[in-house]
């Protein structure tokens, strides 16, 4: 099963794809989650991410395409992937189509969760993570169990660095410029369904898993 998720930022991509991968066990690649572990490790790809992530902006293709690459090359990527939050420029698209080819391991389907902009800001700014597994929350839509506590293992969650309202507006305005023309890409080779996120997150998940049960 080889997958593409798209959505705007808060669309609940990774809290979608923390359910999808849980059920079909391929590996979850996720460019965001790749950049925020090499900041946190000090790597130079770290470095060179940081600054453009603190501004809400694209890392620029070449350094992401790279990352995606050398991971899309690893042997468990054979049974299949989750892309979360690649492609997010045609640049990225045809070089991701490129590579597949030359992999013979053609897409399934690129599910796009699809919410009102409106919705997003609050969305984002309520974002708790934990630092220590990953795992998502939302203050008000998805708390956990204890406040301010992971369910998995207790840790103190945080707010990501560019949840702070002022990245927030400038990540919106980046991705929805560069989202409109990435969907026509994959409508056209008939890749893109469309998901509703705006609905109760296990809801948004029976309908992901509804299409992903026609590859079964
Ligand atoms: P990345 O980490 O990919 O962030 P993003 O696309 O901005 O998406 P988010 O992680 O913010 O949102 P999400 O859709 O995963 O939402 P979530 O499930 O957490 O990228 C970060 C940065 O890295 C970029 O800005 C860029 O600089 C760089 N980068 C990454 N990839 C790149 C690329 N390919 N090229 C260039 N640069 C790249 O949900 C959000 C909140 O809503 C959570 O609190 C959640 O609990 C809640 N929620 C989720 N679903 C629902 C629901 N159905 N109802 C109510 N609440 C919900
Ligand atoms: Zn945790």
């Amino acid at each position: 099963m080889n997958l593409i998720l798209m959505g705007l930022p808060g669309a609940g991509k990774g809290t979608q794809a923390e359910k999808i991968v849980e059920k079909y066990q391929i590996p979850h690649i996720s460019t965001g989650d790749m950049f925020r572990s090499a900041i946190k490790e000090g790597t130079d790809l770290g470095k060179k991410a940081k600054a453009f992530m603190d501004q809400g902006e694209l890392v620029p293709d070449e350094v992401t395409i790279g990352i995606v690459k050398e991971r899309l090359q690893k042997p468990d990527c054979e049974k299949g992937f989750l892309l979360d939050g690649f492609p997010r420029t045609i640049a990225q698209a045809e070089a991701l189509e490129n590579l597949l080819k030359e992999l013979d391991s053609p897409l399934d389907y690129v599910l796009h969760v699809d919410v009102p902009q409106e919705k997003l800001v609050d969305r984002l700014t309520g974002r708790r993570v934990c630092p220590e597994c990953g795992a998502t929350y939302h203050v008000l839509y998805n708390p956990p169990k204890v406040e301010g506590k992971c369910d998995n293992d207790g840790a103190d969650l945080i707010q990501r660095e560019d949840d702070r309202p002022e990245t927030v507006s400038k990540r919106l305005e980046v991705n929805i410029a560069q989202q409109q023309p990435l969907l026509d890409f994959y409508e056209d080779k008939n890749y893109l369904v469309n998901i509703n996120g705006d609905q109760d997150i296990n809801v948004v998940f029976e309908d992901v898993d509804k299409q992903l049960q026609t590859l079964a």
